[in-house]
């Protein structure tokens, strides 16, 4: 028998992912509770996707357990964890370009919803599906381009557009990786003000992937810093920006090989 925390929504134990001879993911322990807005930040190539991979099953862990509302999920593959409410956006724009905003949005609604699938469906479903997909339209700040074709759509909309694909699904918990990647920096924070918003509006679960730290801080309920495939810190903004560690790492980060070579003279 499990013990659970009804408290805490996910939870990855002892998560390793191994690519040959390379550790992405290294015995990664963590705890995400249920209606917070987790951030997992870290470098290039720290393991944040592969992460994240993991938690949606999208890769199998070398070892390790995942938990989702205290039941061990570890071998529920991918669509299957769609089913069960867990969401995720891809780092890549994952949408239909010669569809509109619209049906891209429906077409998420229908097939990721609860229901499942149907190829033959009634007026009033459809129109229940239609109204599902402008509700998430008007959330995310898109509904005035629901008629557009969505290969139209500026670069920042098409990430608007994949959030609000995510939000007709129905998820609870919606994993989110990079979502303001390629976007202009002017951007960022209206973005991610919306995301906030939809956190606090439906009291979902929302995980977050960003390599830059200063994107989430204000946004963010709690943050994990991984490094090397490793947590370095975990904890809310203010703690994680007092962390000397962190600190540390994003130092190196800016500073390259300068402030490397200084923290190996360091005592
Ligand atoms: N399918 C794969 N096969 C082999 N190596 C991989 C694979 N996916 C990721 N890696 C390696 O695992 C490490 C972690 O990669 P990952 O993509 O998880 O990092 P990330 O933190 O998401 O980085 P970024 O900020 O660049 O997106 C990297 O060294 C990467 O090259
Ligand atoms: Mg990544």
């Amino acid at each position: 028998m499990m013990m659970s925390d009804e408290s805490i929504i996910l939870e990855g134990r002892g998560l390793r992912k191994e690519f040959g001879g390379l550790v992405a993911v290294c015995d990664v322990d963590l705890r995400v509770r249920r209606g917070d807005l987790h951030s997992i930040i870290g470098p290039n190539g720290a393991g944040k996707t592969t992460l994240f991979n993991l938690l949606t099953g999208t890769l199998k862990p070398t070892r390790g357990t995942v938990i989702y509302k205290g039941r061990d999920i570890t071998a529920v593959p991918l669509h299957r964890r769609v089913h069960l409410g867990i969401g995720r956006s891809f780092q890549i724009t994952n949408i239909f370009p010669n569809l509109t905003v619209l049906e891209n949005v429906r077409l998420a609604a229908q097939a990721l919803g609860r229901d499942g699938f149907k190829f033959w469906m009634n007026y009033r479903h459809f129109k229940q599906y239609e109204a599902a997909a402008l509700h998430a339209l008007a959330e995310v700040g898109l509904v005035d381009r629901a008629p557009m074709l969505a290969g139209a759509l500026p670069h920042g909309d098409q990430r608007k557009l994949e959030l609000a694909i995510l939000l007709a699904s129905d998820a609870e918990l919606l994993l989110l990786d990079e979502p303001t990647a390629g976007m202009a920096t002017e951007q960022v924070p209206p973005l991610m003000q919306t995301i906030q918003r939809i956190q606090r509006g439906t009291g979902k679960t929302i995980m977050l992937v960003e390599h830059n730290m200063n994107v989430v801080m204000s946004v963010s309920d709690r943050i994990t810093v991984m490094h090397q495939g490793e947590i370095l810190a975990e904890g809310t903004p203010a703690e994680i920006t007092r962390n000397e560690t962190v600190q540390r790492a994003y130092l190196g980060e800016l500073y390259g090989d300068f402030a490397t070579i200084m923290q190996e003279d360091a005592p």
